[in-house]
């Protein structure tokens, strides 16, 4: 038997009879037949709708628990190993320029998220996800702003999307959370907070958390024909579980006479975002700085909100190269920092430092990641160009327990915000390095839980519900070491 079907028949043989035995024994009895009677099993509770007849799934009771995010950051947010000492200069000074909180005189606003990339990706060190305590909190108490309810002091720091106009066409666009409006150096500027509670209360908003960006050079680097290559890998398995994926194109030629085209790029695979939205660090730069900031640039050079009194002192681009510097590296504009600073960042190193944890359930665990199916969504491993620059990135493993795909998340997870490709229902896998330091899980942010997090894998329409099954049957120590697995990340 090869690896595949041997893993293939572990299991159908637990979606089939829901667990109960051991695995060693599953992996013994594990044949054909069994395999045939499950995938029918499958293709029936397809027929009964979506991938499975039920909404959501209710785990059986387990001992089994979260070990929590480690506390030890590490060597977290270091630089790449085996860069120049140029290269390590831009990454110091694009750390920096990333850290650093902006002004109104800077551009800042009219409408913002925060005032410095650090501020949200900052757990458990500068790159990261959602610190435990929102700066969101601290920055509605400026100028003239009220904290909408959806926001709280124990995180997570949120952005949000309004899924319809007041007509009822489609949004998805991010709204800004806060103004400038009653600021000191902002008289006359008058903006004011889309009315939050109302869109709310019309079940209109969603939301999304600051992605890690530790890694996110090599995730670059990483060829379409290697995301081609493992999207085709293990098909046998991801068909009879019902896992499908694909990459978020970006075509070209998508516009209708008369609105706006976007994401019309190069027709190569997105990669950054919850969606996979995004190509590159530089084009994700120049959106989070105008987006999330305010501040326009040279690849996002129209302030989104033009309202006359809001950017008096700041000039158009707010941010661009200085080409009167003294040196090429001063005068990079801040888009171009931040892309040096993002690239050149290590990946999070596992450890096996997690409560509770011996490194032999670990190594379990990690077996189990792959025995139930995790890992044909949450690809351990991609590798990058063999050519890719500069030379300290290329033909790199990159650990990163992501296929970078798309896949049909059902009902559960949905947001109903097409982008790109990408439906309503669809989600990148989630990258997982770095999940044992990670303290807000799902692209919401709904849950510190990984046990909750793999719950909600399950509702009608996911591609995943018959992994999520097959995790939740088994022996408790199994989903123990997974969890522990997964903490050591
Ligand atoms: C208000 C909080 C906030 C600020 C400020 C912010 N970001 Fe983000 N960042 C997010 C959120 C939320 C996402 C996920 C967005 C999505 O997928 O729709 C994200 C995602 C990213 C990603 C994608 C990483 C990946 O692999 O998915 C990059 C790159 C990034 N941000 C860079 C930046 C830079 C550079 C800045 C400063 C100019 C910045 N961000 C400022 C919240 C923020
Ligand atoms: C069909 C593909 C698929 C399978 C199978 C799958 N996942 Fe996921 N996983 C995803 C996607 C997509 C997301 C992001 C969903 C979202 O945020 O709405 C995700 C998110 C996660 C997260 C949250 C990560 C974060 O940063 O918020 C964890 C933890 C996780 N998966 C663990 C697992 C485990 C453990 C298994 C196996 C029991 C598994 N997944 C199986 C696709 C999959």
């Amino acid at each position: 038997m090869t690896k595949e079907t041997r893993h293939l028949g572990f299991l159908l043989l637990l979606v089939a009879c829901n667990g109960g035995e051991p695995a060693d024994t599953a992996l013994a009895q594990a044949s054909t037949e069994t395999a045939t009677a499950a995938r029918e099993t499958i293709e029936a509770m397809r027929r009964g709708g979506g991938r499975d007849g039920s909404a959501s799934f209710t785990p059986p009771p387990s001992t089994a628990r979260d070990p929590g995010a480690r506390e030890s950051i590490g060597d977290a947010g270091a630089a790449l190993d085996g860069l120049s000492d140029k290269q390590r200069y831009l990454f110091n000074i694009g750390k920096l320029d990333f850290e650093e909180v902006e002004e109104v005189d800077e551009g800042l606003g009219p409408t913002l998220n925060l005032d410095s990339c650090g501020g949200c990706h900052s757990q458990p060190a500068t790159g990261g996800t959602s610190p435990r305590i929102n700066p969101q909190v601290a920055l509605a108490k400026v100028g003239n702003n009220t904290l909408p309810s959806f926001l709280s002091l124990n995180g997570p720091v949120r952005e949000v999307r309004f899924v319809r106009n007041a007509d009822g066409s489609p949004d998805g666009g991010v709204h800004g959370l806060f103004t400038i409006s009653g600021r000191p150096d902002a008289v006359g500027c008058t903006v004011q907070q889309p009315r939050f509670e109302a869109e709310l209360a019309r079940n209109n908003v969603v939301f999304r958390i600051p992605t890690p960006v530790f890694g996110a050079g090599l995730i670059e680097a990483i060829p379409d024909s290697e995301i081609r290559r493992n999207a085709a890998a293990a098909s046998n398995s991801k068909q009879a579980l019902g896992i499908r994926g694909r990459p978020n194109m970006l075509l070209t030629g998508q516009s209708i006479t008369g609105t706006p085209n976007h994401n019309g790029n190069d027709g190569t695979i997105g990669r950054f975002g919850w969606k996979a939205q995004n190509k590159s660090l530089l084009i994700f730069s120049g959106e989070a700085y105008n987006v999330e900031m305010g501040i326009t640039n040279l690849a996002f050079p129209t302030e989104r909100d033009e309202t006359a009194g809001c950017q008096i002192l700041a000039p158009q681009p707010n941010s661009e190269a200085d080409l009167d510097a003294g040196s090429p590296a001063d005068g990079l504009s801040s888009i171009e920092k931040f892309t040096v600073f993002m690239r050149f960042l290590a990946p999070p190193r596992p450890s096996t430092q997690v409560t509770g944890a011996t490194a032999d359930s670990i190594d379990a665990g990690r077996r189990q990641f792959t025995d139930v199916g995790c890992a044909l969504c949450h690809t351990p491993t991609l590798n990058t160009h063999v050519a890719a620059s500069p030379a300290s990135m290329a033909g790199k493993a990159v650990d990163l327990y992501s296929d970078l795909l798309l896949h049909d998340m059902g009902i559960g997870l949905a947001d109903g915000i097409q982008q790109g490709q990408a439906s309503g229902r669809e989600w990148r896998t989630a990258p997982l390095w770095g999940l044992g330091q990670r303290l807000f899980f799902l692209h919401d942010g709904r849950t510190g839980d990984l046990r909750e997090a793999i719950t909600a894998h399950y509702s009608t329409g996911s591609e995943a519900n018959a992994v999520t099954k097959a995790f939740f049957a088994l022996p408790d120590a199994q989903q123990q070491a997974l969890l522990n697995f997964l903490r050591s990340l």
